[in-house]
């Protein structure tokens, strides 16, 4: 047990944040939702920088979800923007800090040109870190996650390159976005809502789930060491009689 009161022999090897509240915390103090956005980029630095003080091999945030389309166009506009701007200002400091940064999300569609050239660059850059895979969900849905994935299997199956009684949860996470993300210990979601929202339906089947009223914005490394705390308190059974 270090000062912070996480156990660094048992840190989870994969946080996942829905990273919720930015509008409600704009709303609260008189601001645009999208001023909501910009501040939520030092929460998520700061629990970047958190994670790797307590040696967190992989952090996956939600940032834009396939439903997150449906906002007015001007918030969607400036999601865009401001995602892809994030991503040219911090990647170099990631990158000499040894963070892999992946996305995982549908790459067509609506994603402007640009900001899919910018996500593939990143990608490439940091590919060789090490120390933090921080994987951004963007364009991302569970549920278009696993159509993506049954459709490729449904093709090798009918090209007779695999046998449907060969389908098994090895074959579909194969074919997932991040096939070799381990699946989150602890789900984290913010500002008070306690819904999955479509977020890894498929990675999240045995995650401890962990509930915050702070309103992303003001989330910090310290509301995540709160939560590994509460995490490694958890008593993670997989539907056996424990220990
Ligand atoms: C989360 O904050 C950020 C995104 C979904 C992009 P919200 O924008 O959902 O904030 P609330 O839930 O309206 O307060
Ligand atoms: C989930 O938050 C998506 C992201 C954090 C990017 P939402 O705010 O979009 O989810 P709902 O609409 O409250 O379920
Ligand atoms: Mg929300």
């Amino acid at each position: 047990m270090d000062d912070i009161g996480v156990d660094r022999s048992r840190v989870p090897r994969h946080v996942a944040i829905v990273m919720d509240g930015n509008g409600r915390w704009a709303r609260r103090r008189g601001l645009k939702r999208t001023d909501g956005h910009a501040a939520g980029e030092e929460a998520l630095f700061d629990t970047v920088e958190g994670g790797l003080e307590i040696g967190l091999p992989w952090l996956t945030v939600f940032a834009f979800s396939t439903e997150n389309w449906r906002r007015p166009l001007d918030e969607v506009q400036f999601l865009m923007r401001f995602n892809e701007s994030l991503l040219l200002r911090r990647r170099d400091d990631l990158h000499q800090r040894g963070v892999r940064v992946r996305f995982i999300g549908r790459r067509g569609g609506r994603v402007p040109q640009r900001v899919r050239r910018h996500i593939a660059d990143t990608e490439a850059m940091t590919a060789g870190n090490r120390r933090m895979t921080l994987t951004f969900a963007f364009n991302y849905g569970g549920r278009a996650e696993l159509l993506d994935a049954t459709r490729a299997i449904a093709a090798e199956a009918a090209a007779g390159e695999l046998s449907p009684s060969r389908i098994n949860e090895k074959v579909v996470t194969r074919h997932l976005y991040a096939p070799d993300m381990p699946d989150p210990d602890v789900l984290v979601r913010t500002s008070g809502e306690y819904r999955i929202s479509n977020f890894l339906l498929w990675q999240l089947a045995y995650a401890e789930l962990v509930f915050t009223d702070v309103l992303w914005p003001d989330f910090r490394r310290t509301d995540l060491f709160a939560a590994v705390r509460e995490y490694q308190g958890r008593d993670r059974r997989y539907g056996t009689v424990g220990e």
